[in-house]
């Protein structure tokens, strides 16, 4: 019998889930059998004001035979954070997994980038992953088990011209993985990231004549995969869209080494192709790991 991803009873919770890339999610999960907390704020593209989203892809689960609550919390503020945690733990006894995915735009180039376009951006995508996962992080170590999916983003990891704000808050998210997935490997829990392209109210327009083919769906199978018991990944970035699927890594170059005394800036221009040169790159598992690297050169070296 081949292997099956399976969500029977886990409870998840998903951010941003009213719309788009999170709603293929919320409805997957609960395809799967999970327990679905569909939280969104349910407002425009660029966070301002509110709908009924959360509750009308609840009634899309509930139609189709599966179990959901809805939420409206913002993530934006620690207390929604806690409101939408607290209503996972009511509705259901436990928060298993958190996907988190609201996103909201505020495209601009740094020169004309305003305060409140840094503040808001930050604030949903990275200020609040933390919002959602400091209250959910006790319950996951209490149970030894969980699973963390964070929403980065091809423009931040490779760069996107007019988004400064959200580049700078999808590569935190990065950070973020790399820190938690190393502080939650004894405990059970296993972070990861995506990078999804779909077409979207987000992408309307952007996508070209091939934009049906980026169907949110293919993105969902990936988080519902990353979400699931069967996941044994962590501190890895999966790249989804248009049925491809790829992964994304930080990696380093075996480097140039000066010798004992501190090199001068005219040595570092001479080496300057041998140390961004990509031959033998290495992709460490951790920051200690890429020291750890240097140090075994540096033992080898004076042996
Ligand atoms: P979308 O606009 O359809 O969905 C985002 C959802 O987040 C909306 O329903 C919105 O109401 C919700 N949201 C915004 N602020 C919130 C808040 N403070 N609290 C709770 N919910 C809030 O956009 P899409 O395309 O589905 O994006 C989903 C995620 O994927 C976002 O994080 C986005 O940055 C990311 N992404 C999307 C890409 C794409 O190709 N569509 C590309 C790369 C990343």
């Amino acid at each position: 019998m081949s292997a099956r991803v399976s969500l029977d009873g886990r409870v998840v919770v998903v951010t941003g889930a009213g719309n788009g890339i999170g709603r293929a999610h919320a409805l997957a999960l609960a395809e799967r059998g999970a327990l679905v907390v569909v939280n969104d704020l349910g407002g425009a593209v660029d966070g301002s004001g509110s709908s009924g989203a959360a509750e009308r892809v609840v009634a899309e689960i509930h139609a189709a035979g599966g179990t959901a609550v809805a939420s409206t919390d913002s993530v934006a503020t620690a207390d929604g954070g806690a409101s939408l945690v607290r209503c996972a733990v009511d509705e259901f006894g436990r928060v298993d997994a958190v996907i988190h995915n609201a996103g909201i735009l505020r495209d601009r180039t740094l020169a004309k980038m305003g305060d409140e376009d840094v503040t808001a951006v930050l604030d949903v995508h990275l200020t609040g992953a933390f919002n959602v996962l400091r209250p959910a992080w006790p319950h996951m170590v209490e149970r030894g088990y969980g699973r963390i999916v964070l929403t980065s983003s091809a423009s931040g990891l490779f760069g996107n011209f007019g988004q400064a704000n959200y580049g700078a808050a999808k590569t935190g998210l990065i950070g973020l993985m790399n820190v938690l997935a190393l502080e939650g490997a004894r405990r059970g829990i296993l972070v990861n990231a995506i990078a999804p392209t779909a077409a979207t109210r987000m992408t309307d327009g952007l996508l070209g004549d091939l934009a049906d083919r980026f169907d949110p769906r293919h993105v969902a199978a990936v988080a519902t995969f990353l979400a699931s018991e069967q996941c044994t990944l962590s501190r890895h970035i999966l790249t989804v869209g248009g049925g491809r699927v790829g992964r994304i890594f930080l990696g380093v170059t075996p480097g140039w080494y000066g010798g004992p005394e501190p090199a001068s800036p005219d040595d570092i221009l001479e080496a300057i192709d041998d140390i961004c040169s990509l031959d033998d790159f290495i992709v460490p598992d951790s920051g200690a790991d890429e020291v750890a690297l240097i140090q075994q050169a540096l033992t080898e070296e004076s042996e």
